[in-house]
């Protein structure tokens, strides 16, 4: 198949092109589309042949659900199976009107409409209502319920510019939307409604904080930072590897003195049997390491430029042949939970604490 590949510039400009998009997907093929956390490959949510597509092109096992995105509101509803749990409705109210659209995702009872295709056969489904513009045209044009994770080949970083789709599923789909880098870079919040407290399945842009501040108290799933491998896993796409460059990663934590006097031994180690070592760092001076190629992924006072850049610089070491990669560790605070969950995963949990 050929993937067609179109650059959105402004919408207003490109309505044709999202016209056609929004065809592919109503005729039951795939449009990878951007949104603000990372790039969605989406399929018409209420047909399970394309939901089977969707786990086809990115290798992705069948029972780890799908989240549906919708445009609007009252589209939620249709969604969702709530009657006798009125709880459920005001909490779910409250989080609709503070968050979306926005990068929270909301897991509920689903209603029949919902294919077990998409849940992976569970009885709950995963809903967000993205704020990219694109995004939500492209919803609208599609009849309104779009299955869509992100569009990268599972176990790969995901992608956060459309070329990086190409990358990963150019021959697979019908086509790819164009629209820059997604400004915040990691996947949205998920938070499980079904039990209570409501549960953190997924660390996002949308902290446990400004959660509680909208609903009162959170609990957050424990597999959420655990340094050893998860043994239980909720969302069953915890269970996998995940965001993982080609090469071993390893983290290092530490005073950043430690961290780097680390790196640097296991570098000279390393370069006798002459491999090629990568860094990645928020350190300014990126000459204290003696690797062969250091990536800058921004800066620790602005936790923000490292969720932005963090899958960019993931996918650009798989091009630069190195054998290993040393990760300096970051802050968990704010957004940095969601940071430090996908890099833990990102290096398997391998997890390397230096004191001096
Ligand atoms: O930001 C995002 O959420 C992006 C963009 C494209 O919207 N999408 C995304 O989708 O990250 P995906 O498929 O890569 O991740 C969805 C996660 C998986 O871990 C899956 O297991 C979990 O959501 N999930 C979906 N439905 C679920 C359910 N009913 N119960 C528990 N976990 C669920
Ligand atoms: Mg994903």
């Amino acid at each position: 198949m050929e993937t067609k590949y179109y650059h959105i510039d402004k919408i207003d400009k490109s309505l044709d092109k999202l016209k056609e998009a929004g065809n592919i997907i109503q005729e039951g093929g795939l449009v990878a589309f951007p949104t603000e956390t990372v790039y969605g490959l989406g399929g018409d949510a209420l047909n399970k042949q394309s939901a089977q597509k969707i786990y086809k092109a990115k290798g992705r096992p069948s029972d780890n659900p799908l989240i549906v995105h919708i445009a609007k509101v009252e589209n939620f509803y249709s969604l969702i199976n709530i009657v006798d749990r009125p709880q459920i409705q005001s909490v779910a109210n409250k989080l609709i009107k503070h968050f979306w659209p926005g990068p929270l995702t909301i897991i509920l009872p689903k209603a029949d409409i919902v294919p077990y295709e998409i849940t992976g056969g569970l009885e709950t489904v995963a809903i967000r209502m993205p704020q990219n513009e694109i995004a939500l045209k492209l919803i609208e044009n599609s009849g309104g319920y779009i299955a869509a994770p992100s569009a990268n080949i599972s176990g790969k970083p995901s992608p956060t510019r459309g070329s990086d789709v190409l990358e990963d599923l150019e021959g697979k789909i019908e086509l790819v939307l164009e629209a820059g880098e997604s400004c915040i870079g990691l996947e949205s919040t998920i938070l499980d409604l079904t039990v209570i407290p409501p549960c953190l399945l997924r660390p996002g842009y949308v902290t446990v904080e400004m959660l509680q501040e909208v609903i009162g108290e959170v609990e957050i799933d424990p597999t959420i930072l655990e340094m050893n491998e998860p043994t239980r896993a909720k969302a069953p796409g915890m269970k996998y590897k995940h965001y993982a460059p080609n090469a071993e990663l390893v983290i290092v934590s530490g005073t950043q003195k430690a961290v780097t006097a680390y790196i640097n031994e296991q570098i000279k180690v390393l370069h006798l049997d002459e491999k090629r070592i990568g860094v990645i760092h928020a350190l300014e001076e990126e000459q204290v390491y003696l690797a062969d190629v250091t990536k800058y992924v921004g800066e620790r006072q602005n936790q923000d430029s490292i969720a932005n850049n963090l899958y960019a610089v993931l996918r650009e070491f798989d091009r630069e042949n190195v054998d290993m990669i040393f990760s300096e560790s970051f802050d968990t605070k704010g957004i940095g939970q969601a940071i430090m969950n996908r890099l833990i995963k990102a290096a398997g949990h391998q997890i390397k604490y230096v004191i001096e």
